[in-house]
C-alpha cells in the first residue's frame, strides 16, 4: 500500500522554550515531520532545501522579524506557495492585519490550545494540497489549449503552403523576423510570442484570390491589383473568430497599411496602425525583396536594406526601421539559414 509521507512542518522561533513547547505539542497530537529553526536568516537560507509543507513563524525575532521573513518567502517563486501561520504573543489587531498583509494564511496567539493548533495546521495543509492540485490542473488545461491553438495555426500555415501561395521558408523566416523586431522594440514576452506565432499566416487570405492573378508574371492590371488587395480582408474574415487574439487579426488585416497613410485596406496612418502590423509590414517586405517572385528577381542584402531605409517614415514606422537596422545581420543570418527550406520538395 502507498504510505503517505508525514507533512513537513517547519517551526521558526527564537525562544528555546517556545520551540520545545510547540514541537512537543505537535508530536503528541499529530504525525508531522518537524524541522526546528531559531532565526529568520537560517530559515531563508535553508527553506528551499527543506521544502516544508507549512511554516509556523514567530513574529518577534532578533535578526529579521517574522513579517520580513514572510515577505521574502512570498516574493520568491520557489517558496511563495508555502502556507505560513504566524504564532506570537502579540495580540493587537494591527499585528494580525500585518501578518495577513505579508502573506500569512493564519494567526495564532500564545498561549495556544494544542488541539486547536493541530486542527488549524491540518486544515491549511489540506487547503494547500487542494490549491496545488487545482493549479496543476489549470496548468495542464492551459498547456492543452496552447498546443491546440498552435496546431491550428500550423494547419493554416500548411494550407498556405500546400496551396502554393507561400514557400515554407518564407513562412518560417517571417516568424523569426517579426520576433526579432518585436523583441528589439521592447514588447512584452507574451506579445513577442503572439506576433511570432501569427506572423506566418499574415497572407492566409490569399487562399481566396484566383491563382491566375496571384501567380501572374506580367504586370497586374489595376483591377487585378484591387483583387489582390482583398486578401487582407478575406484573411481577416477567415480568422475573425472568438478566441483568436487581436494581435493575429491585426497582423492579417493591417499588414499592408503604410506609416504615411497610403496603404490598404483602410489607409490608417502612423501609430493608429497596430504595432504588430507595422512589424509585419517590414518583415514581409524584407523577405519579399530578397526572394524571387513571379514578377521580380531577388535583391542583394545591401540593396534591400537601402530600400527599407529610404522608406522610413513613408512606408514604414521609423522606430521599426531603427529596430531592423540594429538587427540587420541577424535578419541576413535568418534569411540565409532558412532559405535551404525552399529547396525541399513538398511530399
Ligand atoms: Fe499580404
Amino acid at each position: 500500500m502507498d504510505e503517505k509521507k508525514a507533512p513537513k512542518v517547519l517551526i521558526c522561533d527564537d525562544v528555546l522554550e517556545n520551540r520545545k513547547l510547540l514541537a512537543s505539542t505537535l508530536q503528541r497530537y499529530a504525525d508531522f515531520d518537524l524541522t526546528i529553526i531559531s532565526d529568520g536568516t537560517t530559515l531563508l537560507s535553508k527553506v528551499e532545501e527543506i521544502k516544508p509543507d507549512i511554516i509556523l513563524l514567530d513574529i518577534m525575532m532578533p535578526d529579521i522579524d517574522g513579517y520580513e521573513v514572510a515577505r521574502q518567502l512570498k516574493s520568491n517563486p520557489a517558496t511563495a506557495s508555502i502556507p505560513i501561520i504566524f504564532i506570537t504573543a502579540l495580540d493587537q489587531i494591527e499585528s494580525k492585519m500585518k501578518a495577513f498583509d505579508t502573506g500569512g494564511v493564519d494567526y495564532i496567539s500564545k498561549p495556544f490550545s494544542p488541539k486547536e493548533i493541530v486542527i488549524r495546521i491540518k486544515n491549511h495543509l489540506r487547503l494547500s494540497e487542494m490549491m496545488s492540485g487545482l493549479e496543476a490542473e489549470v496548468r495542464e488545461r492551459t498547456r492543452e489549449l496552447e498546443s491546440l491553438n498552435y496546431a491550428l495555426v500550423l494547419a493554416l500555415e500548411n494550407a498556405n503552403y500546400y496551396s502554393d501561395i507561400e514557400t515554407g521558408a518564407h513562412i518560417h523566416r517571417v516568424n523569426y523576423y517579426s520576433q526579432l523586431l518585436a523583441q528589439s522594440l521592447g514588447l512584452s514576452d507574451k506579445e513577442v510570442q503572439l506576433i511570432a506565432r501569427y506572423a506566418p499566416i499574415h497572407d492566409i487570405g490569399k487562399v481566396g484570390i484566383p491563382p491566375n492573378i496571384l501567380k501572374k508574371k506580367e504586370k497586374l492590371t489595376p483591377e487585378e491589383f484591387d483583387k489582390i488587395k482583398e486578401h487582407s480582408y478575406i484573411g481577416y474574415k477567415i480568422i475573425d473568430l472568438p478566441g483568436i487574439p487581436s494581435i493575429a487579426k491585426n497582423i492579417v488585416y493591417y499588414h499592408h497599411e503604410r506609416w504615411d497613410g497610403s496603404g490598404y485596406p483602410i489607409g490608417l496612418k502612423g501609430e493608429s496602425i497596430p504595432i504588430e502590423a507595422r512589424i509585419m509590414a517590414l518583415a514581409d517586405v524584407y523577405d519579399a525583396l530578397r526572394t524571387v517572385r513571379p514578377y521580380k528577381s531577388a535583391l542583394p542584402e545591401e540593396e534591400t536594406v537601402g530600400i527599407i531605409q529610404e522608406s522610413s517614415g513613408t512606408h514604414f514606422d521609423p522606430n521599426v526601421v531603427d529596430a531592423f537596422l540594429k538587427n540587420r545581420s541577424k535578419f541576413d543570418d535568418v534569411f540565409k539559414r532558412l532559405s535551404q527550406l525552399d529547396k525541399f520538395n513538398k511530399e
